[in-house]
């Protein structure tokens, strides 16, 4: 009677969370009408409605990418997590699946994917409030699909909750397969000291601990979330965002930091070793929780496109949130390069410029835009981009004074030196509401939200004449 019993109420939740599916993509039909199309991206992924923050369980799975996100559906400010869910087979067009996951008794914090036999297998953090302290419980939730589109959680969750000394914060799984067995790092903190955890299985449902891969030793913020552990160019790369890092000079200016230490996992004493000479991947305002990918011998990452504790400006608009574009990584000495996939050329609708641009003249795009500028770095370089009908303004400055590239947005600076590996040029990317920089070789990336009114004007606002080529992109909302 007691299985009879288990079935028909295993059945029973289950047809409770279709129905709550079911309902859930009704209301996201119907609210997207809602929304001012002004700041939506139009080659960025964003939610349909309500609020994003980390990309999720970046795959590859039957023939497709897949990506999933931090999704609040019902308002434009975080809420109780579901997954939301996107493909792609180019890693640049995406397409909207339905939600993956809803939250029910537990929200359904960041994590990883992996391909195993024929499913698409999350693995999540479930966080479940509870009214004594902490007021939070984190352990790690399974969910599989066989088609890459609806998702059943695993009866049996959660499937690891071993934390060495029971600290509350347990979150962010990235999962791999090394050799036969998966491992995962998972970010903690323990005594107010952030710290990523390694363990692994040979079933995904039983875990054993292997060792705390590593922690702030004082100075390294007080939580280690998203951790994200991979090889590139020979050595293995520990990826992971801090918070609680103390501003120094130019760095550490955002809320909370992403950034990693170059160096070796060996998987017989699970020790990683390393000379913790910590590199931010990103010196713009808006970049954070990324996450990986690895095929083909290739290595993409995105990462969420907004930061904590700011004001976001497109939340009055009805959604929040976008993440960056898909980068390709490189190990260049001791230096990770990001550079747009060679696809994205594919975007570019008509050239609006090609040659020189003088002093204070000024390109007219729509709401997107792709600007290559040959580098002359013995003088001034500076664009100062703005929409047509006024609003904030962006400059984008090398500084060959102090050798520095800098941008500022307003006022916010946001400021790095420059010491080019090869190349001069540099690429933006510009989308409604934001504004992407490559540097050089991709040594130096910027990555900040920008927000103008109406489509954007890019001037030479320095002294000298510059060499620029430009692109009015694609673009998919409507007007
Ligand atoms: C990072 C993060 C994660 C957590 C998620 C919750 O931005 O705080 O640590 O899983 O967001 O939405």
């Amino acid at each position: 009677l007691a299985a009879v019993l288990a079935v028909t109420l295993g059945q029973a939740l289950r047809q409770q969370n279709e129905t709550a599916k079911r309902e859930l993509e009704e209301y996201i039909a119907d609210k997207k009408a809602e929304i001012n199309p002004r700041y939506r991206p139009h080659y960025h992924i964003s939610p349909p409605v309500g609020w994003m923050n980390d990309p999720n369980g970046f795959s590859y799975y039957k023939g497709k990418f897949h990506l999933f996100y931090q999704f609040y559906p019902y308002d434009s400010v975080w809420g109780p997590m579901h997954w939301g869910h996107v493909s792609s087979s180019n890693l640049i067009d995406w397409e909207h699946l339905p939600t993956a996951l809803i939250p029910e008794t537990e929200m359904c914090f960041s994590g990883g994917a992996v391909v195993h036999g024929d499913d698409l297998v999350l693995l999540y953090t479930g966080r479940v409030t509870t009214d004594t302290d902490p007021f939070y419980n984190e352990t790690q939730y399974l969910a599989f699909s066989n088609d890459g589109v609806n998702f059943r959680k695993y009866e049996g969750n959660p499937v690891l909750s071993y934390v060495p000394d029971n600290s509350a914060d347990f979150r962010d799984p990235k999962i791999w397969k090394f050799k036969d067995h998966w491992y995962v790092v998972i970010g903690s903190s323990s005594n107010k000291q952030g710290r990523v955890l390694l363990y692994r299985s040979g079933d995904l449902f039983n875990w054993e601990f292997l060792s705390v891969l590593g922690e702030s030793d004082g100075d390294m913020g007080y939580m280690w979330e998203c951790p994200d552990l991979f090889e590139l160019g020979g050595k293995t790369i520990f990826l992971w965002s801090p918070q609680g890092l103390e501003p120094k000079g130019d760095r550490y200016k955002n809320t909370y930091q992403t950034g990693y230490y170059i160096g070796e996992l060996d998987y017989e004493t699970f020790e990683f070793k390393t000379d913790k000479y910590f590199q931010e991947l990103d010196y713009g305002h808006d970049f954070y929780a990324t996450q990986t990918i690895q095929g083909d011998g290739k290595t993409y990452l995105i990462g969420w496109f907004n930061m904590w504790e700011v004001p976001h400006l497109e939340e009055e608009d009805g959604w929040a949130g976008t993440t960056t574009l898909v980068r390709e990584l490189q190990l260049i000495g001791t230096r990770i390069t990001m550079n747009p996939l060679e696809g994205i050329q594919d975007l570019r609708t008509d050239s609006v410029h090609n040659g020189d641009l003088e002093p204070q003249q000024a390109i007219e795009f729509g709401p997107t835009a792709e600007i290559i500028l040959q580098g002359c770095l013995d003088q001034k370089i500076e664009l100062l981009i703005q929409g047509k009908e006024g609003g904030l303004v962006t400059t984008v400055t090398w500084d060959p004074e102090v050798g520095k590239v800098i941008v500022n947005r307003s006022g916010e600076v946001r400021q790095v030196e420059w010491v080019p590996i090869g190349k001069t040029s540099w690429r933006l990317f510009l989308d409604a509401s934001s504004l992407e920089l490559f540097c050089g070789e991709g040594e130096v990336v910027f990555s900040s939200r920008i927000f103008s009114d109406g489509d954007w004007v890019v001037k030479n606002s320095s002294p000298q004449t510059l060499s620029v080529e430009a692109y009015r992109l694609r673009r998919s909302v409507p007007a």
